[in-house]
């Protein structure tokens, strides 16, 4: 936001930059932006702020202008340029020697008048509008997320990547990039032998996978699982049948087809439940011995692969690390099936970006993953990216360690409820109009308890923290989106975007339009970072100030101009909190 003091500005420092002949080659305005960020402290007085080291490793200034001293210089010479040339109304440069920064205090009712100005009109697009997002290429991008086993539990890694996948996504589309949200199932392997056997031993049939589906599924696994491992003959029987399948042996492939289904049935609902969706289901069994032997075979003629004396095929990563991409049987696995289907992606979507969201636990895998596209030949290989997540420790129901998602999400529901009861007595917490309420406020919780972490960092669950209503949870997010779409609603002013502004003028008022001025450039250092917590800070800050705001400035007992004014703040405010929170995949309530 603040779009037009941003262009004013860059537009300047390009001028000044080629009039003192420091700017780098061919420089176009448009394609350079200057990093400017409206200062966090600066409040009343707010200021944007343009680092002169940055703008040379962007090339905005020439490389050769190096040292201190001669960015000094240059400082200097811009903040003369400018004290010559004052056409920006309300912009005035100041230098600041410490950081070698040029720092420009703008025009409060300036600032004012823009930020809330486009917001009111363009509610949904306003980010969009900003010359920070315009200048980003447009992306085609896929992203691989959440991807759980099926007839293994869907676990607390695959609920992370699920959340930070469907930020990721929801970010890249709203910067305009094409977007394709793919599901990869672990429907393939070894496991679906097992599955198979005690199926059968169980004498199951579909009627029996009616509901539950996953559940009973896990179930008779784990029990087929106890049994191979007790007894080594039913592990061969169980790996005969992964042969079978792989050789496309129908009865079990009919079989394996029905696991399939009811198991994307019973996930479909879950997502539901978490605001998630997917593009695509794919699945490792599109990757089977048939289409991974062509990517053998292009690897043979590459000279990657060795053959072992236990008849596998690797391919060494280092000296030391050999890896097996083909069993010794010929079947495919883990690894080999991910480069099939890395070749297969970029023949389907020609993609910029690839992302694979997944635990720090795979980064050997994805490590040899893309060692082994890069070597193919392929220079897409730079285009992928492991996104790589910490573990949480603890998070469980009560009945013990949780390994349904389901029961997760009933468990953050139960507490809640509980919550709300001791609430009914004591009165000094949150009281949720129904159970569906009551569910999404606990799935908001959920959503944001994990968003507020650093990605890459393990942390410790407790329900409590996450599910408080004081503190920085997703339920002080909606309860504060509530009471601003209460104010709406009730403050007996109509909402009308075009206001006059002059009538902001308390700090809170201001403090809060800052906030609000930095809302683009929270979401493109969300973006490069693919940091959540970014954004999740960025959001409490934001409702902070919007509640003191609110404390301060009345709109039902004011003159209609102010009124109508402080209510076009809250509008915006809200617009502005309700923006961040649907990019974090988190609905936001009008009540509660
Ligand atoms: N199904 C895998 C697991 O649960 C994650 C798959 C991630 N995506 C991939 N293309 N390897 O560990």
């Amino acid at each position: 936001m603040a779009h037009k003091f941003r262009s004013l500005i860059s537009n300047k420092i390009i001028q000044a930059l080629d009039h003192i002949a420091i700017g780098g080659e061919g420089l176009k305005s448009s394609t350079v932006i200057p990093c400017i960020q409206v200062d966090q402290k600066a409040r009343i007085h707010p200021e944007f702020r343009v680092s002169l080291r940055r703008l040379q490793q962007r090339g905005v200034i020439s490389s050769t202008a190096v040292g201190r001293k001669s960015l000094l210089n240059c400082a200097s010479s811009l903040v003369e340029k400018f004290h010559t040339d004052m056409t920006i109304p309300g912009v005035y440069v100041v230098e600041d020697k410490a950081d070698i920064r040029v720092n420009f205090k703008v025009n409060c009712h300036n600032l004012v008048a823009d930020v809330v100005g486009i917001t009111a009109l363009r509610p949904d697009a306003f980010w969009r509008s900003s010359a920070l997002v315009n200048i980003l290429p447009k992306e085609r991008v896929v992203a691989d997320f959440s991807s759980p086993n099926i007839a293994k539990p869907f676990h607390v890694g695959h609920l992370r990547s699920t959340i930070i996948g469907n930020f990721i996504c929801n970010l890249h589309e709203a910067f305009g990039h094409e977007v394709t949200r793919i599901n990869y199932l672990g429907d393939w392997g070894t496991q679906f032998g097992i599955l198979k056997y005690g199926y059968d031993a169980c004498k199951m049939t579909e009627e029996d996978l009616k509901d539950g589906a996953i559940r009973k599924l896990y179930e008779v696994y784990v029990w087929a699982n106890q049994k191979a491992e007790e007894d080594s003959s039913v592990l061969v029987k169980a790996q005969e049948i992964f042969s079978k399948m792989e050789q496309g042996d129908e009865e079990v492939l009919r079989a394996w087809n029905l696991f399939r289904k009811v198991s994307i049935e019973d996930l479909r609902r879950v997502y539901s439940r978490l605001n998630v969706t997917f593009d695509e289901y794919h699945g490792e069994s599109m990757y089977s011995a048939d289409e991974c032997q062509e990517i053998i075979k292009m690897m043979e003629e590459k000279d990657l692969l060795e053959n072992t004396e236990d008849g596998r095929k690797v391919f060494s990563l280092t000296p030391n690390n050999r890896i097996t991409v083909v069993k010794s049987d010929g079947s495919s696995i883990y690894l080999s099936r991910d480069i099939a289907g890395a070749v297969d992606r970029y023949k389907r979507y020609k993609f910029t970006k690839s992302y694979y969201v997944v635990d720090n636990a795979q980064t050997d895998h994805f490590v040899a993953l893309f060692t082994i596209i890069n070597q193919l030949g392929f220079d897409w290989a730079e285009n992928m990216s492991h996104v790589k997540f910490g573990r949480i420790r603890g998070m469980s129901t009560r009945k013990g360690t949780a390994v349904f998602l389901e029961d997760l999400l009933d468990e953050a529901q139960n507490v809640m409820k509980q919550k709300q009861e001791e609430a009914n007595t004591t009165k000094n917490d949150l009281q949720y109009s129904d159970v569906d309420i009551a569910d999404k406020v606990a799935v908001s919780c959920i959503l944001v308890g994990d968003m507020k972490q650093r990605r890459q960092r393990d942390y410790v669950f407790s329900w409590d923290k996450v599910l408080q209503s004081q503190g920085d949870t997703g339920a002080k997010l909606q309860y504060v989106h509530c009471r601003l779409m209460n104010l709406q609603e009730n403050c007996g002013v109509e909402f009308t975007p075009t206001v006059n502004t002059r009538f902001l003028t308390e700090p809170v008022a201001i403090s809060l339009i800052c906030e609000m001025a930095r809302f683009d450039e929270v979401l493109i250092e969300a973006y490069k970072e693919l940091e959540p917590c970014v954004l999740v800070n960025y959001l409490f800050k934001l409702s902070g100030s919007i509640n003191v705001a609110l404390k301060q400035l009345q709109v039902k007992s004011s003159p209609l101009e102010v009124a109508k004014a402080r209510l076009a703040l809250f509008v915006t405010a809200r617009y502005t909190l309700a923006a961040g929170m649907k990019i974090l995949g988190v609905e936001p309530l009008n009540n509660m």
